[in-house]
């Protein structure tokens, strides 16, 4: 039984009977603040004041009065103006604790109403490198899977990779132009890595040239705009004056956006300009950004050469981003790449002009939908097809295939417009009911506050922020290890194999205990401090809890099969108690909006309220046998809760470190 719904559905009962859908009242039943007006707390009478027109101290006792909660809590109490507060009774989390002891699944059970979720997630572009912005993805994407399937549902992970696009022109281009055979016989990936970043370096230059006299006439138009607003400004009139100071400081704004991008695209030409062989490379292919789009038109033409070369380079890629995946334990049920569905796209188009959904603007086939300014383009002028296009085709078949109620797309927040265009779009098509929700997130930002990016400009790659990761868990490790009192515990390869768990735990929990929607700032030393919301700091604790049955000799899996019972005397093990009762509250607050930060907060409160409880009660010392072994008891579930709550987001415990 899961704390909050068990009391959520007892007000329902009552709830009903006052106003026809209570749903949003119920969200206002929520654990209390602060733990002196009890452990629960319902703000419902308030509103329904309003509603009714009654006084809300007396609907308060008209809802108290009909409550059925005998069994679960103390009488409820109303407080202040109509508060109702409840103190859930300790016999009652006595047999709870007790029950989530005996259980596999730690008490927790799985949800009222089970669905299938299609998880779209990592899905990077194959033919680069992955990179620290591939980091969040896969991540969130994971974690929510774990967390869903923990919960009952089944859940369907999919990795949408890019292999089809652009970047399979850029790497045919650059194989055809630029290739060092020599490299590509002895290491293909690095090779075909290096030819990307240069066919991408190359069309960059050449749009930058392009845009360099537009972007001038931008920044030279908003210069003059705010020149021209300050010389008007008008004095006295203090409103006047605080409306014309807004408007100059947003034109300041543009100023500097227009100067940040003219920067930009000055640095692209320079980087090129600067050196000579780059520079003459540049100016042998000036056609190159038309040209790997040919390139990659035919490919999607199925041209026999670039198919040959695509059939070659994919499984190299797919080889080096699944050395990535394993290392940090990343699985997906289905790998279905955009390249799947290439032969369904002039379907897609098809059916949508039949049905009288797109239809020709400028040569192009288009979705006009209300709410938006510009239509969502499924077929270009010349033929091609669009992400979007690939977008229709795959919800097609995945709703064929999977019948899925809900299907999630963790991906970065810049493509906010393109969901909101193909979720519209998909509607249109006929999958009416199907939750379709775009799992944004922010980015990842330096020190400076800007992307982060290594110090010579270019982004992270992912393995080498993995490796470094490890490197400096292993120092956080030894370090910690080489300071107990009596002297280092670990043998070389256990420090390996902690500092593996401990960097890449670091890593993951960093992203994950953010708000997905907020950008963070990268930050090594934060993300492993010993102290904190870290993974470190759990995963320390949890080989803390396990030091403690080493020390006392406790042979733990005996003594929880033991059927012995909890005790509750001291407030430390009440605490604690009831905040190990609440772990399917804080999974299913990550399942309501589909975050997994609120799961890293709930292990952080756990385990400080854990040590809490662990400085004010002694275990081994423990006066009584019973007391102890009930001690215990509590510090085990403690355990199991972290490790199962850090398994939920992907990350390892250790047994000590
Ligand atoms: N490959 C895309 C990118 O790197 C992300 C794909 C996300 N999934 C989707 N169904 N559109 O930007």
């Amino acid at each position: 039984m899961n704390i909050l719904p068990e009391l959520k559905s007892r007000f329902r009962v009552v709830l009903s009977g006052l106003v026809e859908d209570p749903t949003e009242l119920l969200s206002m039943i929520r654990p209390a603040q602060d733990a002196t007006f009890g452990d629960y707390q319902a703000n419902v009478a308030m509103p329904l004041g309003k509603t009714l027109g009654k006084p809300p101290r007396e609907i308060a006792a008209e809802i108290v009065g009909q409550l059925d909660l005998s069994d679960i809590c103390e009488p409820a109490e109303i407080a202040g103006p109509g508060f109702i507060n409840l103190r859930l009774k300790d016999t009652w989390l006595v047999e709870r604790l007790n029950h989530a002891i005996a259980d596999e699944r730690l008490g927790v059970t799985t949800a009222s109403e089970l669905r299938t979720y299609v998880v779209d997630y990592s899905s990077p572009n194959v033919a680069k490198p992955m990179h620290v912005g591939h980091i969040r993805s896969t991540v969130i994407g994971d974690s929510l899977c774990r967390t869903l399937r923990f919960l009952g549902h089944r859940v369907i992970s999919d990795n949408h990779l890019g292999d089809w696009g652009t970047q399979f022109g850029m790497i045919i281009y650059g194989y055809k132009h630029f290739v060092d055979q020599k490299a590509y016989q002895t290491a293909s990936v690095p090779e075909l890595s290096r030819l990307y970043k240069l066919v991408n370096q190359l069309v960059e230059y050449h749009n930058a040239r392009t845009k360099l006299p537009t972007l001038e006439r931008e920044l030279a138009a908003q210069t003059e705009a705010v020149t021209a607003l300050r010389n008007q400004a008008p004095a006295g009139d203090k409103a006047a004056v605080k409306k014309t100071n807004k408007e100059i400081s947003k034109l300041e704004d543009k100023v500097a956006e227009a100067r940040e991008n003219l920067v930009a695209a000055q640095a692209t030409l320079s980087a090129v300009e600067s050196d000579a062989k780059l520079c003459e490379l540049a100016n042998q292919h000036a056609n190159i950004a038309t040209d790997v789009l040919e390139e990659t038109a035919k490919l999607h033409r199925g041209d026999p050469e670039n198919r040959r070369l695509w059939d070659e380079f994919l499984p190299k890629c797919r080889e080096e981003i699944q050395k990535l995946y394993d290392r940090i334990d990343i699985k997906f049920d289905f790998e279905y790449g955009e390249s799947f569905y290439h032969d369904r796209l002039a379907g897609v188009v098809e059916e949508f002009e039949k049905h009288g959904l797109a239809k020709e603007s400028d040569g192009a086939i288009c979705v006009f939908m209300d709410g938006f300014d510009a239509p969502m383009i499924i077929r270009k002028k010349d033929g091609a097809f669009l992400y979007a296009t690939t977008d229709l085709a795959t919800i097609q078949f995945r709703m064929q295939e999977w019948k899925p109620d809900a299907i999630l797309y963790v991906v970065d927040h810049r493509q906010g417009e393109h969901f909101d265009k193909f979720f519209a779009a998909a509607k249109l098509c006929g999958y009416p009911n199907v939750e379709l929700r775009h799992i944004s997130f922010g980015t990842v930002l330096g020190d400076d506050g800007k992307p982060f990016k290594t110090r010579s400009g270019d982004t992270v790659g992912l393995e080498a922020l993995l490796d470094e990761a490890v490197q400096r868990a292993y120092t956080v490790v030894s370090q910690n290890d080489d300071a107990k009192p009596h002297g280092p515990e670990l043998a070389e390869a256990e420090r390996r194999h902690v500092a593996d768990a401990v960097g890449l735990g670091a890593i993951k929990y960093a992203d994950l205990s953010h708000n997905r929607t907020s950008d963070y700032v990268f930050s090594y030393d934060k993300m492993l401090a010993l102290t904190g919301n870290t993974a470190t700091y759990l995963q320390y604790s949890y080989a803390r809890v396990n030091g403690i049955f080493t020390k006392g000799e406790v042979n733990i899996e005996k003594l929880r099969a033991g059927g012995e019972s909890i005790q509750i005397n001291e407030p430390a093990e009440r605490a604690l108690a009831l905040e190990l009762l609440r772990f399917s509250d804080g999974l299913a607050d990550v399942v309501e909006d589909y975050r997994p930060n609120q799961l890293t907060s709930y292990l952080f409160q756990l385990t400080k309220v854990f040590f809490s409880f662990y400085e004010q009660c002694p275990v081994l010392k423990a006066e009584e046998e019973r007391t102890r072994n009930s001690r215990l008891l509590l510090c085990d579930l403690t355990a199991r809760t972290i490790s199962q709550g850090l398994n939920l987001l992907g990350i390892n415990v250790v047994e000590r470190m």
